[in-house]
């Protein structure tokens, strides 16, 4: 059998860490394949996921700017991918071209493995930003049966379009009203890009959280945001966002290559290296 190739496609592409991430798979297990980089340009996306196999690939995953032009191109999307209309991966079956969205499996596996039993505790979630990371983690909660889940956006009518699509267990507010809702999250997501390097901290004060509650950040550089070391200082449960972008990749490679892998230790230490020599370049 030929070569197995999948690739990222993104606009730019370079910081993608998928490649690491998924050559690291390969080599583990011995696969003969191999996982590249794609700089697509927006108008050319279409075109680029039409000819996909004509270009050697099996399959691909989709960063930004790409996954909802990825979701409009599909023939076949499944039901997360269907909810969500944004697709991060892609793939060839029966020469048509299926897609879905592993951002919610990653967003929840990472929970799951991080705060082992957090479904059977939790009751109101708190998810700041209405983004697309948003979207995912909103989706995912409400799948997991989260009875409140509160979208805080700094932009309202953003907040209150998810209200409209994934209807009334969310409650749609702006930061001036974050306060008044801390004390009854059991469980606190950051999806903007606030805390991230290179972008200010995102300036909030968890005094209100309550002992046992769990602080979730989807940034992973750096890997301890400004919000997660005040979590940690108050003795809240953190959850850093590497898990999520580990686990996402998963479901992918089992596509791509026809084997499910496992997020360990020395993955995540790869990646962290990775992403180190990345930032000093
Ligand atoms: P992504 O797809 O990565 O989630 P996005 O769609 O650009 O990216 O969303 C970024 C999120 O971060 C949004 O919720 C955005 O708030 P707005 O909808 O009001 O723009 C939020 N965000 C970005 N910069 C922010 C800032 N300085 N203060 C508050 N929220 C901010």
């Amino acid at each position: 059998m030929s070569q197995r190739r999948a690739c990222v496609i993104g606009h730019p592409v370079a910081h993608s860490r998928s490649p690491t991430i998924h050559r690291y798979w390969l080599k583990e297990h011995g696969i003969d394949g191999d996982y590249a980089r794609e700089d697509v340009a927006p108008e050319e996306i279409g075109k680029f996921l039409g000819a996909l196999g004509t270009r050697g690939y099996v399959g691909a995953n989709i960063t930004v700017p790409h996954k909802a032009a990825a979701y409009l191109a599909l023939e076949e999307a499944d039901d997360v991918a269907t909810a969500l209309k944004v697709a991060n991966t892609v793939w060839l079956e029966d020469g048509r071209l299926h897609g879905t969205n592993t951002d919610v499996h990653g967003f929840l596996a990472n929970l799951d493995e991080s705060l082992p039993g957090w479904a059977v505790e939790t009751e109101q979630a708190v998810v700041l930003g209405a983004g697309g990371g948003a979207r995912a983690v909103v989706y995912g909660l409400l799948q997991r049966g989260f009875p409140r889940v509160v979208v805080v956006n700094r932009t309202l009518a953003r907040a209150e379009a998810f209200v409209v699509e994934f209807g009334d267990r969310v409650t749609a507010t702006t930061f001036d009203a974050l306060t008044g809702w801390l004390p009854d999250a059991d469980l606190l997501v950051n999806t903007t890009s606030l805390g991230m390097t290179g972008q200010p901290p995102l300036e909030i004060d968890l005094a209100p959280m309550q002992t046992g509650a769990a602080v979730y950040d989807i940034v992973y550089v750096p890997l301890e945001t400004p919000l997660l070391a005040a979590a940690r200082a108050r003795g809240l449960r953190t959850v850093d966002g590497l898990g999520m972008l580990l686990h996402q990749a998963v479901p992918a490679f089992e596509r791509f290559f026809g084997m499910k892998p496992e997020v360990t230790r020395e993955l995540r230490d790869t990646v962290l290296a990775d992403i180190a020599r990345a930032q000093t370049r």
